[in-house]
């Protein structure tokens, strides 16, 4: 049984980390998709309103030692504004700075700590060194809550070691994900779709094999898709191609077919001449792309029209529907189509639908759609994948009893 923020007890003046996922894409120093920090917001008012001393902590990209290009210091300003209180920010993730900023902080008060990362105990393959920076963390807090749910598949100090050390809870976001998570894998309502995309076909293998028995219908799309295509004998020009796996993707088929679950590939795709905003393009058939005009240079950067369509249709039909990755470069408005016209579809679903993380999430955001209109947005991008896939994930094992 997973523990949780309710079982904490009395939070009132005590110091509480809460260790969060703040792993926001920046751009030029700007956060460009504030999403993962919206989404810790009820936790961090929850414990303030508690009383608690509030320590809150965060990765930011995969810095190797101090970098300022990922210092926490933008979101710390993003978050005061979000609570309209003034977080402050502690430009060190341990040692005496930190210590006297955690003693100056009264009940209901919160400050946030650099990047984690930026400490080479965070995330090193050695557990000695993680524990050894998890006992300097675990030395700032007497409780832990843990609401980072994208990085709780990683076994890293501050999410596996010092849930360990400290009494651990699991916060209101982990919590919401998984709810929403297990009902993706058991017993979801009918038809049950799930939509795949994003450029690595190799992400997402084991999601497929532990998917397939389960869902109804599987559409595939992005720069995966053009494996798919290729096992099945299709020439896919100056695609997207991981060689190394069509046998196994070829397998997919075998494996649907006995199932009885239907792999839906796009019928036309986009392709282009090169892989840019403004490149040249043209719609083809998916059997044809190497007799668009670009021949065997042709490059595939969305699905087609037709297909979108076909999708959207299948999508708004079901009752479930999980979607990860993109359907095409949506960040190029030329091959944004696929993947506009998934994200609508989804959110007209009269049902289930969740959005799973990373590119998925940001394309909503960016292309305009209201969080509102699907049942969740997932924070975790690998994290969402590997819990589908059936693994056991560090930072949420070590919350359970
Ligand atoms: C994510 O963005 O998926 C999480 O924050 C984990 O980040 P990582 O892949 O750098 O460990």
């Amino acid at each position: 049984m997973l523990r949780t923020i309710d079982q904490a007890g009395d939070l009132r003046g005590k110091r509480v980390i809460l260790r969060v996922d703040f792993n926001v894409p920046l751009n030029q120093g700007q956060i460009s998709d504030d999403g993962r920090i919206r989404a810790a917001l009820p936790t961090i008012k929850l414990l303030l309103e508690a009383g608690a001393k509030l320590v809150i902590a965060s990765h930011l990209g995969r810095p190797e030692g101090r970098d300022d290009g990922f210092s926490l210091s933008p979101v710390a300003a993003r978050l005061s504004e979000l609570l309209e209180t003034k977080v402050a920010f502690v430009s060190e993730t341990v040692g005496e700075l930190v210590s006297q900023a955690v003693a100056s902080l009264s009940d209901g008060q919160a400050l946030i700590l650099e990047n984690l990362r930026f400490n080479s105990g965070e995330a090193s393959k050695d557990a000695n060194a993680r524990e050894a920076f998890a006992r300097e963390l675990a030395a700032l807090g007497d409780v832990l809550v843990s609401d980072g749910f994208g990085v709780s598949h990683r076994k890293q100090a501050s999410v596996y070691e010092l849930a360990k050390i400290l009494p651990s809870f699991a916060g209101l976001l982990i919590q919401a994900e998984l709810n929403i998570l297990q009902t993706l894998t058991e017993n979801p309502d009918r038809p049950y779709t799930v939509v795949l995309g994003g450029s690595k076909v190799s992400d997402k293998l084991g999601v497929i094999q532990n998917l397939l028995p389960k869902v109804d219908r599987l559409l595939i799309g992005g720069g995966m898709l053009f494996t798919f295509l290729a096992s099945q004998g299709l020439k896919v020009g100056k695609s997207l191609l991981e060689a190394d796996q069509l046998d196994r993707v070829g397998g997919f088929f075998d494996e649907a077919a006995r199932l009885g679950v239907e792999i839906v590939l796009p019928t036309d795709v986009v392709v282009a001449n090169r892989f840019a905003a403004d490149a040249e393009y043209e719609v083809v058939r998916s059997s044809a792309i190497e007799e668009s005009r670009f021949g065997s240079e042709a490059i595939g950067l969305d699905i087609g029209p037709a297909a979108a369509e076909h999708f959207a249709a299948m999508i708004r039909s079901s009752r479930t529907v999980f979607w990860n990755g993109p359907m095409g470069v949506f960040e190029f408005d030329n091959f944004a189509n696929g993947t506009k016209v998934v994200a609508e579809a989804l959110s007209l679903v009269e049902g289930i639908s969740v959005v799973g993380g990373g590119d998925s999430a940001a394309a909503v955001r960016k292309l305009g759609f209201s969080e509102n209109a699907y049942s969740h947005i997932s924070t975790g991008g690998g994290a969402s994948l590997e819990f589908l896939e059936g693994k056991s994930l560090p930072g949420l094992e070590v919350l359970n009893d």
